[in-house]
């Protein structure tokens, strides 16, 4: 049986506080949460299951997104069409990125936010994250492009940051001599 998370909306105050380091290994109710988001996010992009739950595409989640403030993000990235790559990291660091930047060109969306954002989000093109896994392995992982994109706006949450919060008012749109668009 497949039961839908509880996704706290944008206007919640819990997602502008900042996550606490979790103490490994994990409890089995953040190893269930885990698993929940891992299969709602894989179904989410799943368009028979997506239809059938009507659920909203997304790619990401982040603890606090359920109000567990907890450094705990997940990401369902398709790498192929109908291919899915799980990253679960727990008390993720970025410890290196590149000094080139992109933005997705249509800009980001959250499963927080319900609303359009028009605006381009700068974002390291290249990042190397390090933390834990699940089972409370140190994990070290190279990420660019989208899944970079991706990473970052997770990580976010954990320090209460939107993702509209990085678009410029004045001037929230790039042209390709500013910022690569993806
Ligand atoms: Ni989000």
């Amino acid at each position: 049986m497949f039961k839908e998370l509880n996704i706290l909306d944008e206007k919640e105050n819990v997602l502008r506080e900042v996550s606490k380091e979790v103490k490994l290994p994990l409890s089995k109710e953040d190893k269930e949460t885990i698993e929940q988001i891992i299969k709602q996010l894989t179904y989410s992009q799943i368009e028979e299951y997506e239809k059938k739950y009507n659920l909203r595409p997304g790619m990401g989640l982040a603890f606090p997104q359920l109000g567990k403030l907890k450094r705990i993000i997940v990401i369902v990235h398709e790498y192929e069409e109908g291919k899915f790559n799980n990253y679960v990291v727990v008390n993720p660091k970025i410890i290196s990125h590149s000094e080139e930047l992109i933005a997705l060109e249509t800009g980001e969306g959250c499963l927080s936010v319900n609303r359009d954002v028009e605006g381009h989000v700068p974002r390291y093109a290249r990042a190397t994250i390090t933390g834990f896994d699940a089972d409370g392995k140190e994990i070290k992982l190279r990420v660019r492009e989208e899944l970079a994109v991706a990473f970052q706006h997770e990580i976010d949450h954990l320090n209460g940051i939107m993702f509209y919060d990085h678009i410029d008012k004045n001037h929230p749109f790039f042209n390709e001599n500013e910022i690569r668009l993806i």
